[in-house]
């Protein structure tokens, strides 16, 4: 992309929608190149879409009881979505399962949020299941999508300690507050045409990219920093919000 053109993002939901709050409080206030052009749930209802509307951006219903099977859902979730030209659909909480044939499509410009440090724990219940194997650390991951679940390769991750009396709800919401800083984060170096997938490859300013990123915590401070920083030029220096 361009420097200075935004691109247009398709977000795809199930629920609550925090993640996609994000991404619309930083495309409002011009920190995040991107226009949101349509926000679509697979469940009807959901507060996701209550949260699309008061941005005024167009909320949309996809229920997949209404389809005889998966391949017969994802081609009408494909004709909406093309609808709205994307450059980038970002899956923000979006729980179903995609065929092959729903990625293949999209290959290249199909990223997901997950909330562990993939490729551990791929799937569900992750904060319930790295509470059960002991782990000290746990986070989010932003992967480019292919058709291995949560298996796609992984740009940025972002951690978080597991502390003696974590439940599942207090870990999550630990790893929440960082996804809503990781997505925003990812999704800008795609717009600004810093992030590509060539083959089974992601490619971060022109190099592969052998490891993923973190978004370390230090890096945080800088970025609440930078977050009120009006000429937002320390946003162009990736080494202060991210740690090979
Ligand atoms: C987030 O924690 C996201 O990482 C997770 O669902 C939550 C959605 O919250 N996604 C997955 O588990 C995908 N497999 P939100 O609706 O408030 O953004």
């Amino acid at each position: 992309m361009s420097a200075g053109r935004k691109i247009r993002l398709v977000v795809l939901i199930s629920g609550r929608g925090s993640n996609l709050q994000a991404l619309l409080d930083r495309a409002t206030s011009g920190e995040l190149p991107v226009e949101v052009a349509a926000v679509i749930s697979n469940r009807p209802g959901v507060h996701g879409l209550e949260r699309a509307r008061r941005a005024g951006v167009p909320a949309l219903e996809l229920d997949h009881q209404d389809f005889v099977d998966r391949p017969a859902f994802e081609a009408a979730l494909i004709e909406l979505i093309d609808r709205h030209q994307p450059d980038l659909v970002a899956l923000a909480g979006f729980m179903r399962v995609l065929t092959a044939g729903f990625t293949t499509h999209y290959r290249g410009r199909l990223l997901n949020i997950h909330p562990s440090l993939l490729p551990k724990f791929r799937g569900l219940h992750t904060h319930e299941r790295a509470i059960a194997a002991g782990e000290t650390e746990h986070g989010a991951s932003i992967h480019f999508v292919t058709a291995e679940l949560d298996g796609g390769p992984v740009i940025v991750r972002a951690r978080v300690p597991v502390l003696p009396g974590d439940d599942p709800d207090t870990l999550a919401a630990r790893v929440l507050e960082q996804e809503h800083h990781l997505y925003p984060l990812a999704i800008r170096w795609f717009a600004e045409g810093r992030l590509r997938l060539d083959g089974g490859q992601v490619w971060f300013d022109g190099e592969p990219l052998r490891e993923p990123l973190w978004l370390d915590s230090e890096a945080h401070h800088i970025a609440n920093a930078i977050d009120s920083d009006p000429s937002g030029r320390a946003w162009d220096n990736p080494l202060a919000r991210v740690s090979r």
